[in-house]
């Protein structure tokens, strides 16, 4: 799907979800409005008469006179949803201009009716893209986000880069095809991150974990649906638990990810309504300093990465400073942060935190 890696997508993304858009729109019935009078007097209920551009028209209108964000893009993702199509631009111009049948009227509403709710679009069509990836969405499962796209590939080149190395040394790839890396999700969500990783190194295996048990059945499920169920185990454990015993069968870890709540608590009120309606709020409240579940990561680190592992986490941009200081003032973790990656904002948003090669708690 191109739409996932286009600005279009991008801006949709990242405005709707994260940014301004506080407070919840008044979902006024759409009968109020004068562009439904317009349209009814289109005959718009009667099928065989209205087309997809002008359903486009007439729920832009709609949501932007009940000032919901990213009006034309919401839109056109539900008419093009309907008609079984990723985006608008990707219907041909006899599509476009073909009058809708009586259902697809009926379905283009119903969602259009959940969209007014500020419903966000990715809950609202049930799928969502990440990387080459269709995901099934479901309320209160976070929605995966554009940014976290490169988060995956600062892992997976590091991993390509250490094939070509060993390759290049003429040493043994250190993980022989049939035993690939061994990575560790740290709050798996949807499936996102886990998925996309199997998908682009074929002899990987993931274990990922999640507190939440929705989060659990939808990694699951999203899993099946790609046919990538063999190479994943899917945990419902929370990483604040304090145990680690329970990953001793899978041996050491070559690399921890994670995508963590890492939203400082005194700004969560700030979110956008689409997220404070309908996401698992503990999916990014990262406590008072948006660090609660990362040190735990860190801490759980020490005992199950193998030496020289690496951990990539997804951070809020005060979080690398933050970070390199507390690992500093933790030696005895044996980790220290070798890069700071920028999203596509500019912004500080990704790190790659290593380990050194003394011992870790597991004595290994
Ligand atoms: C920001 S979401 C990321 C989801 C997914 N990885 C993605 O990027 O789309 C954080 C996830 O961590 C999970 N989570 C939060 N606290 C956790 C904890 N203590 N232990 C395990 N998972 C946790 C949440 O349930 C949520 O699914």
């Amino acid at each position: 799907m191109n739409f996932l890696a286009s600005p279009l997508h991008r801006k949709l993304c990242s405005l709707f979800l994260h940014h301004g858009h506080l407070g919840m729109g008044s979902a006024r019935s759409s009968v109020q409005n004068p562009c439904h009078r317009r349209l009814r007097q289109l005959s718009y209920y009667k099928a065989g008469l209205v087309t997809a551009a002008d359903l486009v028209n007439y729920w832009q209108d709609v949501f932007e006179a009940n000032k919901i964000p990213e009006p034309q893009e919401s839109s056109e993702y539900i008419v093009s949803h309907v008609l079984g199509a990723k985006t608008f631009q990707s219907l041909s111009a006899i599509r476009i201009s073909a009058p809708l049948s009586a259902k697809e009227l009926e379905h283009v509403e119903q969602l259009c009716a959940k969209r007014l709710q500020r419903m966000p679009v990715q809950y609202v069509l049930g799928e969502w893209d990440f990387q080459d990836l269709t995901l099934k969405m479901e309320p209160p499962v976070f929605i995966p986000r554009p940014e976290t796209e490169e988060l995956v590939s600062l892992a997976v080149d590091e991993e390509r880069k250490k094939r070509l190395n060993s390759a290049g040394r003429r040493d043994p790839w250190p993980f022989p095809p049939s035993h690939g890396p061994v990575i560790l999700e740290v709050g798996c969500g949807s499936g996102a991150i886990a998925l996309s990783i199997l998908k682009k190194l074929p002899h990987s295996r993931v274990i990922a974990i999640d507190k939440s048990e929705a989060a659990v059945n939808l990694t699951k499920e999203n899993a099946e649906r790609l046919n990538l169920q063999d190479r994943i185990s899917v945990l419902h454990h929370d990483v604040c638990s304090g145990s680690w015993e329970w990953l001793l069968p899978c041996g050491f870890i070559d690399t921890i990810i994670s995508n963590p709540p890492y939203v400082f608590h005194e700004d969560m009120t700030h979110l956008a309504a689409e997220i404070l309606s309908y996401e698992d709020l503990d999916a990014l409240d990262g406590g008072d300093d948006g660090m609660s579940v990362i040190k735990e990561i860190l801490n759980l680190a020490s005992y199950i990465l193998k030496d020289f592992g690496s951990i990539f986490l997804e951070v809020d941009p005060r979080h690398p400073e933050m970070v390199k200081n507390w690992v500093r003032s933790h030696p005895d973790l044996s980790l220290f942060l070798s890069a700071t990656h920028k999203d596509f904002c500019g912004k500080p948003r990704f790190l790659h935190i290593q380990k050194n090669g003394r011992k870790n708690h597991r004595g290994a």
